[in-house]
Order: C-alpha cells, then structure tokens, then sequence
C-alpha cells in the first residue's frame, strides 16, 4: 500500500490528540486514577506508530508487501481495543477487572503478536 507511512503517522496523531486531551483532564481533576492509559494511548499509540510510520518511509520496500497492510490493521485495532478496555479496567477494577481484563490481555497479546510481525516485515524487506 503507498501511502502506509503516512497513514501510520496520522493514526498516531488521533492517539496522542486523545492521549493529550486526558492528561489535560488528569491534570485539571488531579486525578491520576488513568495514568496507565494516557502513557500507553501516547507511547503505544503516537510514538510506536509515528516511529513505524517513520520506518516505512525510508524503507518503502516493506509496505510493498501485502503483510503490511494487516500488520497495520492489526496494530491499531489491538492498541484501540486495548486501550478501550483499559479506560473501564482502571476506573473500576472491582467491577470491570473480571468482565474486560482477559479480552484486555487478549487483545494487548495481538499488540506483541504485530509487533512480532512488524519485526519480521522489517527483517525480509528492509535490506537496503
Ligand atoms: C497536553 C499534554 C499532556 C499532559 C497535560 C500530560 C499530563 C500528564 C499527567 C497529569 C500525568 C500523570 C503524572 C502522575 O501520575 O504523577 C502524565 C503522565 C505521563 N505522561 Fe503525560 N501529558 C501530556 C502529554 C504526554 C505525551 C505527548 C506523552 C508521550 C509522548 C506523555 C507521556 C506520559 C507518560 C509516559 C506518563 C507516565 C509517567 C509515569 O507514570 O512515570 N504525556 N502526563
Ligand atoms: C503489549 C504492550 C505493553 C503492555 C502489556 C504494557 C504493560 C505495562 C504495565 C502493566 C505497566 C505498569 C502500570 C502501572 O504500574 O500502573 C506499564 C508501565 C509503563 N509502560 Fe508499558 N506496556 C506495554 C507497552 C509499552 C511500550 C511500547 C512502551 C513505550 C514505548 C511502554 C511504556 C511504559 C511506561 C513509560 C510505563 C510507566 C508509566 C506508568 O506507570 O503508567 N509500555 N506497562
């Protein structure tokens, strides 16, 4: 797909204006209660995948390939899903723990699995 870095940086851009936007209501509230989900919405978020995006663009090779397409998809949905059920498991571990921490684990797991396949994409196409 060509245009795949650009894609990956704008996703990135949506995580970390959502990101942002509740540290500026932590930090407002001085609640801290979802600091988990604010570092991974900008780490796991915005700067893997601006980093991702930033690697595309000077290995183009890697986005030739069709893999690349569903390593993309599967990164931001993961993350989006993840971090979805993060907001619900840290506001109220008693009640949401039990009901979303396995699907949470789950989908976090196809994070490392994208992960997995993004080191693969990288380490077949981006040889020059
Ligand atoms: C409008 C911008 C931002 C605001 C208002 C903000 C606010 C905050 C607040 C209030 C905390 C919690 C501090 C605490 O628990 O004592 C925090 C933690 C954190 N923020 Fe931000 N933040 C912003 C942007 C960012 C960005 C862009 C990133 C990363 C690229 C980032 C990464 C982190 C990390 C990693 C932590 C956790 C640190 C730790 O627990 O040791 N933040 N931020
Ligand atoms: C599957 C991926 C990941 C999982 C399951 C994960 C899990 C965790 C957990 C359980 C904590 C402790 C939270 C707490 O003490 O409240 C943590 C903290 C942290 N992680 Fe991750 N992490 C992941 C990926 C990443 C990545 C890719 C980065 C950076 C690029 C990162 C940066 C951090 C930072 C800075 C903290 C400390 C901030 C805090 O305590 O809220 N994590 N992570």
């Amino acid at each position: 797909m060509q245009n795949l870095d650009r894609l990956f940086v704008l996703t990135g851009f949506i995580f970390v204006l959502v990101g942002m936007a509740l540290g500026l209501m932590m930090s407002g509230r001085q609640d801290f209660t979802l600091g988990g989900l604010h570092a991974h919405l900008n780490l796991l978020g915005f700067v893997f995948m601006t980093l991702i995006g930033l690697i595309h663009h000077a290995w183009p090779k890697i986005r030739e390939s069709g893999l690349a397409k569903v390593h993309y998809l599967l990164h931001t949905i993961s993350v989006a899903v993840s971090m979805f059920l993060l907001y619900f498991v840290l506001s109220d571990p008693a009640v949401y723990g039990p009901k979303f921490g396995p699907f949470m684990d789950a989908s976090l797991g196809a994070t490392y699995l994208s992960v997995l396949l993004f080191v693969y994409l990288f380490w077949s196409k981006a040889k020059d």
